[in-house]
């Protein structure tokens, strides 16, 4: 059985307590899960009393008041940065809040679209791209599993893979990513992409979500050879979803013409642009 997800708190919880300080009130609504659910806490004049017991002082919460970009745990009546080294890439892993799910933030890059949209509508654009989903899925880059959860819905499996455990340890954290490790739909796989997907049979899969990393943090993830491995594992009439960035950006502008063109070459019959998913998709 899966322990207990600790507190999770942002700036967003942290103000919402302050404020009710400030208004007098002993007793205040927030959430413990970075607004998935809501408990009620206690205020008292040396800080909160989270139903579980769990004790927070002012100091501590104005701390995470004055942070937009973590989120804390709150553990043995302190609290603590969501944060992890990875070994594997020499960078930060945090987790990051926004108005609606968090995202991840691995040496200053954000994973999801944040900027007029929040991590989960970016999520349903990359799905709705490729649905409908069914079948057996390959998400090919796992992150925080939101594309995995969400094509999970309606899939009869999800196989998604992820290189760094630093970034699997955030997403065990993470509020909204718990159906990673509880939904039996889906199934994780530590590893190399460009080296798992070599392991899998030809035509294997109805669906292809390719949600890779920006294009210099991981050329591999978008060169021809892998574009070919993705082609071979899946069926025909399946369908791929790569995610590339902002089609209007100079940079992503390029790295889209590369992929269209390298996709064509391994063998997809179609494919098109899907700027408001910041991707292509690709048909079999
Ligand atoms: C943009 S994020 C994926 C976001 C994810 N789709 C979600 O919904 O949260 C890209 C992920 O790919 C992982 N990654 C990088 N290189 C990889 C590789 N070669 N194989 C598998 N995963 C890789 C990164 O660690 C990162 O977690």
């Amino acid at each position: 059985m899966q322990a207990a997800l600790p507190i999770i708190l942002s700036y967003i919880q942290a103000e919402s307590l302050i404020k009710a300080r400030q208004q007098g009130q002993t007793s205040v609504e927030i959430s413990p899960d970075l607004g998935l659910s809501t408990v009620t806490v206690l205020l008292t004049p040396e800080g909160t009393i989270f139903p579980n017991g769990q004790r927070l002082d002012w100091n501590s919460i104005e701390k995470i008041s004055k942070s937009e970009v973590n989120c804390f745990i709150v553990q043995d009546n302190g609290v603590r940065f969501v944060q992890v080294f990875s070994e594997y890439t020499n960078r930060v892993c945090s987790l990051m809040p926004t108005q609606g799910a968090p995202s991840m933030l691995i040496a200053g890059f954000v994973m999801h679209r944040i900027k007029d949209i929040d991590p989960m509508q970016d999520t349903l654009r990359k799905i709705a791209a490729i649905s409908p989903i069914k079948g057996r899925v390959l998400d090919t880059a796992t992150g925080l599993g939101y594309t995995a959860i969400e094509a999970a819905k309606t899939a009869d499996e999800v196989v998604t893979i992820e290189l760094d455990p630093a970034v699997q340890e955030i997403a065990r954290l993470n509020p909204w990513s718990q159906a990673l490790f509880n939904n039996p739909k889906i199934h994780q796989i530590m590893g190399d992409a460009c080296e798992i997907v070599q392991t899998f049979d030809d035509d294997s899969f109805s669906r292809i979500i390719h949600d890779p990393p920006t294009f210099s943090l991981a050329g591999e993830l978008y060169s021809g050879a892998f574009y070919r491995q993705l082609f071979r594992v899946l069926k025909r009439g399946g369908r791929l979803y790569h995610y590339i960035g902002d089609p209007n950006s100079k940079a992503s502008g390029g790295v889209t013409k590369g992929a269209l063109k390298r996709l064509q070459e391994a063998g997809f019959t179609r494919v098109a642009r899907r700027p408001e998913a910041y991707g292509v998709v690709a048909y079999k």
